[in-house]
């Protein structure tokens, strides 16, 4: 955890974890790929000649027409298989209807009241279609921007698949986020439509995504039209000319619609992420190369098999939920549970009821859901029948070793492959990661790179670093799911991604390569924390915070957290000097909340008179970094404009 928020040059690796987990041999027996030496051959034939290799793969693919060149490549920008015609709701769901899936449940949905929807692959498609010719009825064309703000409901895929259908790019804002965060998502992408529901459920209160969507659109004005689900089925104010009650729309609107036959490189979706600037960056993915790395890691880390149930637990509003809740399992033809709510609510077994009753074969959470369970303790699990699970997965974060343990042990029953998967919203799918019939794991280790990706970790000076010291993480090679461009940014696609490191896709992330050659990620060595997960720019939660009437000036880093991975700190400077009392602090910590969204809320707010600063006027997050995490030594203050306010500041934190 040392070196998780350290710069570069301090990246140290504080690991040495020697258990090593072979893959179970009624695994392997049946996996896709089911040794080590197979992993090690598919791998050399992707990096020996990647055009060929990735032809071959994009036979996975339904397409309406063939493309030409597997790989154009103008560094750093790529573009997939060119000339190629296809249509990712037809992947996910047509390809499916044609065949004996027709009649398989591909969504087993369960909102947090109990209530329960289950959707065949027929049903589905019906759903996409009339929900694309509702919004063809708003006016939507290909090309044009939809905004979806909805909550864990079937309707969220549904659009998302009805976009996709008809060509429109999908951006989906996570439910959590506040209207000023969506306000300035919907405007970035130009959003001529606009999603919403009249409200979810979480923890037994609502949501009120209605409410916050209003509010976002006064400052959209590029909305023209709110399409509003319902789900609750309370009312809810609407504005006249302005919002459509979806249901309404609906009636009688036929159930079936041509999928539009759409180009490889043609937008499938804008996400937005956090990045090193308070403003969120827009991640382009495009179709073909996007559905494709999203069917591939299915069947390699996954290995996915017809009769499997497939759990992942992210929300949608995140990359996870997209490519391995919505494209991935659809394209496959797998049945995927969705549950809406908390894994608290109505108490703290719901997610081990979820997998007992739906006879949950596949599971993938985060480590900080997993660390939670590990509080919760052993108790919670034990109530239930968990012995339908055969595979784990977890992502967002690096993962503990003694949570790993704990996972495999008490939730797969010591018999279930643990695959830890690493990977971006930037990268559309899972990079490095084992697989589950080949791989040997290690607690903590993402262990090896998929077929067609060249990971390496090196120095300041972009040269590799020798086995086992850390360094930067790196992408060496361009890979399918890729992301395209920032969304009406290239030149900030190539400063935030190409630039550090020259030639390479530089990740943000702090590594390091055991003697077998496994990666062990140390998490974010930029200024993004994750907390919990979620992924956060420090400069977004600092212009939050200073928005804040009594606020001057602010600096916010991350600390180790047991449950979180990663807390904020925030360190504030008020106007005119002075104190600010308890009071004060949780008013930062509410507005911060309020503008970003309560998962940007800060652990802890530090008063300060003045901020450590370079001579130049740099702020030495670093140092901050070093006294929010409680270090003993502080790191080298040879560059500290004012040592006194630095000893000031440590001998004052965490008092009340
Ligand atoms: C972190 C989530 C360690 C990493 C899919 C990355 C991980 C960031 C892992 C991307 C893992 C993701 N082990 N760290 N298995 N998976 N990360 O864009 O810091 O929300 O850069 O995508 O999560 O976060 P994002």
């Amino acid at each position: 955890m040392a070196g998780r928020t350290a710069p570069p040059t301090a990246i140290e690796s504080v690991l040495s974890e020697t258990r090593l987990f072979r893959p179970p041999k009624a695994f392997a027996s049946r996996a896709r790929v089911p040794d080590l030496a197979s992993y090690r051959k598919l791998y050399a034939a992707s990096v020996r000649n990647p055009g060929a290799f990735w032809a071959k793969q994009a036979g996975a693919l339904l397409w309406r027409g063939r493309w030409k060149k597997a790989l154009t490549w103008d560094p750093p920008f790529a573009k997939w298989f060119v000339g190629g015609k296809l249509n990712a709701s037809e992947n996910c769901l047509d390809r499916h209807v044609a065949t004996a899936r027709r009649n398989k449940v591909a969504i087993r949905w369960e909102g947090e009241p109990g209530d329960q929807r289950n959707l065949t692959y027929e049903d589905l498609l019906r759903e996409t279609c009339r929900f694309a010719n509702v919004l063809r009825g708003l006016g939507v064309r290909a090309g044009d921007r939809v905004g979806i703000y909805l909550p864990m409901i079937p309707e969220l895929p549904i659009a998302m698949l009805a976009c996709a259908r008809i060509g429109a790019v999908h951006s989906v804002v996570f439910g959590g986020f506040s209207a000023e965060s969506l306000r300035d998502r919907m405007n970035d992408a130009q959003a001529k439509v606009l999603v919403t529901a009249d409200g979810g459920w979480r923890r037994g209160k609502i949501v009120e995504l209605k409410a916050a969507a209003d509010a976002a659109c006064a400052g959209a004005t590029c909305v023209e039209k709110v399409l509003v689900v319902r789900r609750t089925g309370r009312d809810v104010p609407m504005t006249a000319g302005r919002d459509v009650a979806y249901e309404e729309a609906a009636r009688g609107v036929p159930t079936r619609c041509e999928p539009e036959a759409l180009d490889a490189e043609h937008p499938l979706y804008i996400l937005y992420t956090s990045g090193t600037t308070g403003k969120p960056k827009g991640i382009v993915h495009t179709t073909a190369g996007y559905l494709l790395g999203a069917t591939k890691t299915m069947e390699w880390v996954f290995d996915i098999r017809d009769e499997d149930v497939f759990w992942c637990t992210a929300d949608i509003g995140w990359v996870t939920g997209h490519t391995y809740v919505v494209y991935g399992p659809l394209s496959v033809g797998a049945t995927v549970v969705m549950y809406e709510g908390a894994p608290d609510a109505p108490e703290k077994d719901r997610f081990w009821d979820i997998v007992e009753r739906h006879r949950v074969n596949i599971f993938y959470t985060a480590p900080t859901a997993i660390r939670t369970f590990v509080k919760w303790g052993k108790d919670y699990p034990a109530r239930h029948d968990l012995s339908s699970l055969r595979l784990l997965g977890t992502v967002g974060e690096p993962i503990n070793p003694e949570a790993w343990m704990w996972y495999h042990e008490t939730i797969g029953g010591g018999r279930c492959p643990i695959v830890d998967t690493w990977w971006q919203t930037e990268t559309g799918c899972i990079l490095i990661s084992p697989l589950p019939g080949a791989t040997p794991t290690k607690p903590g280790s993402a262990t090896l790179p998929l077929p067609g990706v060249v990971p390496e970790v090196v120095g300041d000076d972009g040269k590799p670093v020798p086995k086992g010291k850390g360094g930067r993480l790196v992408l060496r090679k361009p890979w399918p799911s890729m992301l395209r461009t920032i969304h009406g940014d290239p030149d900030r696609y190539v400063s935030q991604y190409w630039s550090s490191v020259p030639g390479s896709y530089f990740t943000g992330d702090g590594a390091h390569r055991d003697k077998d050659g496994y990666f062990w990620i140390m998490g974010r060595i930029d200024d993004v924390i994750k907390v919990a997960g979620h992924r956060l720019g420090t400069a977004e939660v600092e212009s939050a915070i200073v928005s804040h009437p009594r606020v001057a000036e602010s600096a916010v880093v991350a600390r180790p957290d047991e449950l979180t991975g990663s807390a904020i700190v925030a360190f504030v400077v008020l106007r005119g000097g002075g104190k600010g009392d308890n009071a004060l602090e949780d008013e930062i910590k509410a507005h911060v909340a309020r503008t970003i969204g309560p998962v940007a809320r800060p652990a802890q707010v530090q008063f300060t008179e003045l901020l450590p600063k370079t001579r130049s006027g740099k702020i030495m997050r670093r140092l901050l970094r070093d006294i929010a995490s409680g270090a003993k030594q502080l790191g080298d203050m040879t560059t500290l404009e004012d040592v006194a306010v630095l000893e000031r500041l440590r001998a004052e934190y965490g008092e009340e």
